[in-house]
């Protein structure tokens, strides 16, 4: 794949052979990351960051991926205050940040809308997640961390057992994680989730295509069985019409120490891609879960600062240059990483 000056739209952009060189980039960043150095390699540039859906996570992790590397970063949040309240096109939006910034990243609640962002500009744009669609640079993160947990190395991840929980139908991280995984050898698949929730036909059917093991199943406890990657994920409440529809399914799956240690495979890495509906009869892992040295979660928000700031640098072509303006950090910052 060609980074250089390409938008980010979907994970179908990735070959196998593309993962390598992203993940061997993103480990350069980790100095960065972890503000050991600081580097100057994009200064002057300009991200535009705007998202049209409720965002915290995503949102500060590009921004702060992007000053991490020297840029500025103009953030915009929500319709109300966008020209799009005044009935302004995806097209002129899109035309109009263009001038003003040199790289976009765009979320929005309509599938496709980001593709359309994309197709009216020739700054490169990123996919921040397009309504039930795709979330690429999450799904990204997510194999960077399935990376460095079991195993340690790309090849690790052939082989390995996954258990999909929840709102595998409007949930746009899995579906983006589980065709990067299809690209490994002997992934097998287990989709948990209430019937009406299902993982889309024609997710299920690449995967498959490809000669990988899916089972689908309601029950969480027969679901988990073996995996060696346990991935919880909220349901959508924004996605259903009816607030009675959606609690139909809230806290049907949630999981506590104890089930963790009764009932998942010793040593099971728990993901989630956050936010975690933390509200009584919710709760996808419960607060007992806290500090447990397998709950993966803020490791997992970690990784998304060097995931993003390696397709910043590869997208905007200065991935060689990034420790030309190196220097240490000055300032002082507790060591906060690797902790739960
Ligand atoms: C997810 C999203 O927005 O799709 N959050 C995120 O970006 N980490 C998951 C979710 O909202 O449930």
């Amino acid at each position: 794949m060609k980074f250089r000056g390409s938008d980010i739209l979907s994970v179908d952009q990735f070959q196998k052979e593309d993962l390598q060189p992203l993940f061997d980039t993103a480990a350069q960043m980790e100095v960065y990351a972890t503000r050991q150095k600081v580097t100057r390699v994009l200064e002057g540039s300009v991200l535009a960051n705007l998202f049209f859906e409720p965002s915290t996570r995503s949102r500060v992790s590009f921004g702060s991926a992007f000053n991490r590397l020297g840029g500025e970063v103009r953030d915009t949040t929500g319709f109300t205050f966008s020209s799009m309240a005044k009935g302004e096109s995806i097209h002129d939006t899109s035309r109009v940040i263009s001038g003003y910034s040199d790289v976009m990243v765009v979320r929005h609640p309509e599938e496709g809308a980001v593709k359309q962002f994309a197709d009216a500009t020739n700054i490169p744009v990123i996919n921040g997640g397009d309504g039930p669609g795709e979330h690429p640079t999450q799904a990204l993160l997510d194999l960077y961390t399935v990376m460095k947990e079991h195993g340690k190395r790309l090849e690790d991840i052939d082989g390995l057992s996954i258990a999909m929980i929840g709102d595998l139908k409007y949930g746009r991280t899995v579906h983006s994680l589980a065709k990067l995984l299809s690209l490994f050898e002997g992934t097998s698949f287990s989709l948990i989730s209430p019937k009406q929730l299902r993982m889309p036909r024609e997710i299920i059917e690449r995967i498959r295509t490809r000669e990988h093991q899916v089972r689908e199943t309601e029950n969480l406890e027969v679901g988990v069985k073996g995996a060696d990657i346990v991935y919880m994920t909220r349901i959508q409440e924004e996605r259903f019409k009816t607030k009675r529809e959606f609690a139909r399914y809230r806290g049907r799956y949630s999981i506590d120490r104890q089930f963790y240690e009764n009932r998942c495979k010793e040593g099971a890495i728990l993901m989630h891609p956050l936010p975690i509906d933390s509200r009584p009869g919710a709760q996808e892992y419960s607060d007992d879960l806290h500090g447990h040295p397998q709950l993966a979660v803020y490791r997992q928000t970690d990784n998304g600062i060097p995931i993003r700031m390696a397709l910043f640098a590869l997208v905007l072509d200065v991935a060689d240059k990034v420790h030309d303006t190196a220097k240490d950090a000055l300032w002082y910052h507790p060591n906060v990483i690797d902790s739960n």
